[in-house]
């Protein structure tokens, strides 16, 4: 009997198993049990040696299922150790970072050029007033140059703003007339066009605004200069071209040489040797004395230019709504390690 059930429990792979043998040995109605439940109908002399024996035996199998259980589970530990081992040798597997959308990346860089220029950055309401996106600009109602803009009215005096002007004559009023101004100002503009390669009835600008006493327009060349060379190489030529806004006077547009052809003509600058990247001017004395400033005492320069088009001759985006459409493809080559 002891010699059959060690063999069994050798063979045992499995603790449920050992559980088994032992119900079947020793357990209330097993072999073992029933030996020892039998010793009453014994002789007496019978009856120590058989006992002896029996106890013997159930404490054999007991220990034997003692170390049997013991080898079993330090084996399943050793198996579970292996299996959910780690290995640090692997190479790690990549984590997808996301990145700032390449229009963000280009806001950021030119408001840090100006900010190196002394220049405040600025913000102003989406839904503008009639007033301070037109009127306080130097464009009273029926004003031609309003058709320069089509624009999206929410009621006869709010509007999406059509251009980020208007934080220019915020600023003003909120400076209060008695003090110089370096301030620019990024943000979402609305005109109702029809989108295509070159239009977006949602796009953005950064205006610039200086004012202070003897601001001349060879302050306002120096400055559109610098951010011109920086964001562009120090290769590039500027050049100022006579334009019209109503709220400069005079006003420019600003063009940067070439690089392709460097300033001489070709098919990127459609053979003029130039490439128009913003708008500018004198801030016109109607806009400095509506928004409080004496144009006697102060002058001032303003600008305005498109992040998306600064970006699209910066990296060859031929698209303006690749810039709005969200593909990865698009956006994933523009993001910074
Ligand atoms: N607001 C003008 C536009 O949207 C750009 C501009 C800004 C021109 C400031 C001159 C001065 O076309």
């Amino acid at each position: 009997l002891q010699q059959e059930a060690t063999d069994k429990i050798q063979q045992a792979s499995e603790p449920k198993e050992l559980q088994a043998i032992k119900v079947a040995y020793l357990g209330k109605k097993g072999s073992v049990t029933k030996v020892l439940k039998g010793m009453g109908k014994l002789s007496k002399e019978e009856r120590p040696v058989i006992g002896e024996m029996a106890n013997q035996v159930r404490s054999a199998i007991t220990e034997a299922i003692e170390k049997k259980q013991e080898a079993l589970e330090t084996a399943l530990l050793a198996e579970k150790l292996e299996k959910e081992a780690i290995d640090v040798t692997l190479p790690g597997r990549p984590v997808r970072n996301g990145g700032a959308h390449l229009l963000t990346t280009i806001m950021e860089e030119i408001e840090d050029m100006f900010i190196g220029m002394g220049f405040e950055v600025r913000e102003g309401p989406q839904v503008e007033t009639d007033y301070f996106n037109f009127e306080a600009l130097n464009l009273p109602k029926n004003h031609p140059a309003r058709d320069m803009q089509d624009s999206f009215y929410i009621t006869n005096e709010l509007l999406l703003r059509t251009q980020t002007s208007p934080v220019q004559a915020r600023t003003m009023q909120a400076y209060g007339g008695d003090k110089p101004i370096r301030m620019i100002c990024p943000g979402i503009v609305y005109r109702r066009d029809t989108d295509d390669a070159t239009h977006s009835h949602q796009f953005t600008q950064i205006e610039g605004l200086f004012v202070d006493k003897n601001v001349r327009m060879s302050d306002l060349k120096g400055v559109l200069n610098v951010f011109a060379k920086k964001m562009f190489g120090e290769d590039r030529e500027i050049r100022l071209r006579p334009s019209f806004f109503p709220f400069t006077e005079p006003s420019v547009e600003m063009d940067i040489s070439c690089k392709v052809c460097g300033g001489h003509g070709c098919s990127v600058c459609k053979g003029t040797g130039w490439i128009e990247i913003l708008g500018a001017g004198m801030v016109h004395p109607n806009v400095l004395e509506m928004s409080g400033y004496d144009p006697d005492v102060y002058s001032g320069f303003a600008f305005g230019m498109g992040p998306e088009r600064i970006a699209m001759l910066k990296y060859g985006v031929n698209d303006i709504r690749q810039f709005y459409t969200n593909d990865k493809r698009f956006l994933k080559q523009y993001h910074q390690a």
